[in-house]
């Protein structure tokens, strides 16, 4: 596994230690994700799932909630987190929410922690997206 800056080293760990707390009992697919926010902190969350399973939540907005809720206002970079050597990119509607709070040439590193990490920008995960300057 390569990871090169202290920043990610310290994205990926957070991103980890939550995924060990992960509820997902339905696809045994535990999920974390960690962002570092404008206010220099990491926000970390993960997937919790549900018995009806359409109402269950991926990682990448509990780690959104947890920015929000702890003060911080945007999305500097994001390190996704999960079982296998396929990198584990944020979902469609994750691209969309993370695309709420970051500019397009935010970083996500996406990865299945056997393998090696991906690294992606929102503009190239969500090319063409709509967003809140559009409503402005
Ligand atoms: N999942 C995430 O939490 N984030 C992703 O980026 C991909 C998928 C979760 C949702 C569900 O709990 C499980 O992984 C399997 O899809």
């Amino acid at each position: 596994m390569t990871i090169t800056s202290d920043t990610d080293k310290a994205l990926y760990e957070a991103a980890e230690a939550v995924r060990r707390r992960a509820y997902a009992p339905y696809s045994n697919f535990q999920v974390g994700a960690a962002i570092l926010a404008d206010d220099g902190r990491i926000y970390a969350g993960c997937n919790v799932e549900n018995a009806a399973y359409p109402v269950g939540n991926c990682a990448e907005p509990s780690a959104i909630a947890a920015m929000i809720a702890g003060g911080g206002k945007r999305i500097r970079r994001v390190y996704v987190t999960g079982p296998g050597s396929m990198p584990v990119t944020p979902c469609g509607g994750c691209r969309q929410r993370i695309r709420e709070f970051a500019d397009l040439d935010v970083e996500i590193v996406s990865h299945g922690v056997d393998g090696e990490p991906l690294v992606q920008t929102l503009g190239q995960l969500l090319p063409y997206s709509f967003g809140p300057e559009f409503l402005k």
